[in-house]
């Protein structure tokens, strides 16, 4: 039998590009760079499956074609909206990616970043490697306790309900949720869990909000100057969800007038670009887009990617499809 020719945009981990290459005609990455639109719109004309990542932009003008031979989008990632999904309908593409199991890893990562704002390491690393700590003295770096604090989770999916499992069973936190939709009480209970319906009825009350919503239009600069303003004056803002969803100029805004206590970032607009204000500022943790960056976590993305083609071309509907 024929196997289906794949194409993998980007560099995966050895054992998932082992398993694919066992079982499908596969073209693999071996420079690691993004595709350019040009690129893509020759890709869909030559694999029957392309299998981009969360930083491989397939809008509009990467689509634009007749008649694709590509009939699967089979992301490696759980966030899905670098691709233009109109534009995918319109040529019959089945979109996939992977969820479940990235979101402890993600969700490590959220407090990860959640201790160090709080807990000034950034600053204290930088410190030390800098050559200017003086030693120990009562008023050195003295951040902000998490333990029994109030989190805030934007976004419970997931990763937002492994933040919540976290946060509330390993640090004895409250958590408030605003989410979409209705969360099941018994999801919210696990948790203890109370869900506002109104994002600004969350952000006055909580100490720490960490956002897991999906990025895209939608979400686009939901945390502005206004909302921004309702935060606590000595509240912490987490993001691992997607750059989009944050103003990074309100942000710095809201960082300098210290009308927030600080702030910790994973994901950026733009990225990898990194405004200099965002540099500029000591009030700010940042990591560069390392959520799911385990070896566990990254292995499990690329098989989870290889048993949604195996059931597409096996005639099924692949388990993560999202369109
Ligand atoms: C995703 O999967 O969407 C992350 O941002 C990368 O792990």
């Amino acid at each position: 039998m024929v196997k289906p020719r794949v194409l993998v945009t980007r560099r995966w981990p050895a054992a998932v590009e082992a398993k694919i290459a066992d079982r499908f005609d596969v073209v693999l990455s071996n420079n690691d760079i993004a595709l350019k639109p040009a690129e893509f719109r020759q890709a869909f004309k030559d694999f029957d499956a392309v299998l981009p990542t969360v930083t491989d932009k397939i809008g509009p003008d990467a689509m634009e074609l007749a008649k694709p031979r590509t009939k699967l989008l089979a992301n490696y990632g759980v966030g899905y909206t670098h691709i233009d999904m109109p534009s995918a309908e319109a040529l019959g593409m089945v979109v996939t990616n992977t969820p479940d199991v990235l979101s402890e890893c993600t969700a490590d990562l959220a407090m990860t970043l959640m201790l160090m704002a709080a807990r000034r390491a950034g600053e204290g690393e930088r410190e030390l490697r800098g050559g200017r700590w003086t030693g120990w003295r009562p008023t050195h770096l003295v951040g902000t306790k998490v333990s029994g604090k109030t989190l805030g989770i934007v976004g419970f999916g997931r990763i937002g309900q492994e933040m919540a499992r976290r946060a509330h069973h390993g640090f004895g936190m409250d958590i408030i949720v605003h989410n979409r939709s209705r969360v099941a009480p018994d999801v919210l209970a696990k948790y203890n869990a109370v869900q506002v319906n109104d994002l600004d009825d969350l952000l006055p009350r909580c100490d720490f909000v960490s956002l897991h919503c999906p990025g895209g239009i939608e979400n686009r600069h939901l945390i502005n100057s206004r909302r921004l303003d309702l935060m606590r004056p000595n509240a912490f803002l987490i993001n691992t969800a997607r750059g989009e969803v944050i103003n990074e100029f309100d942000l710095v805004q809201a960082l300098t007038f210290e009308t927030i206590g600080g702030a910790a970032l994973d994901v950026f607009d733009g990225e990898p670009r990194i405004a200099q204000t965002l540099l500029d500022s000591d009030r700010l943790v940042m990591l560069p887009h390392l959520g799911s960056a385990t070896a566990e976590a990254r292995e499990a993305m690329g098989f989870r990617v290889i048993d949604n083609l195996q059931a597409f071309f096996d005639g099924q509907t692949p388990p993560d499809r999202v369109n």
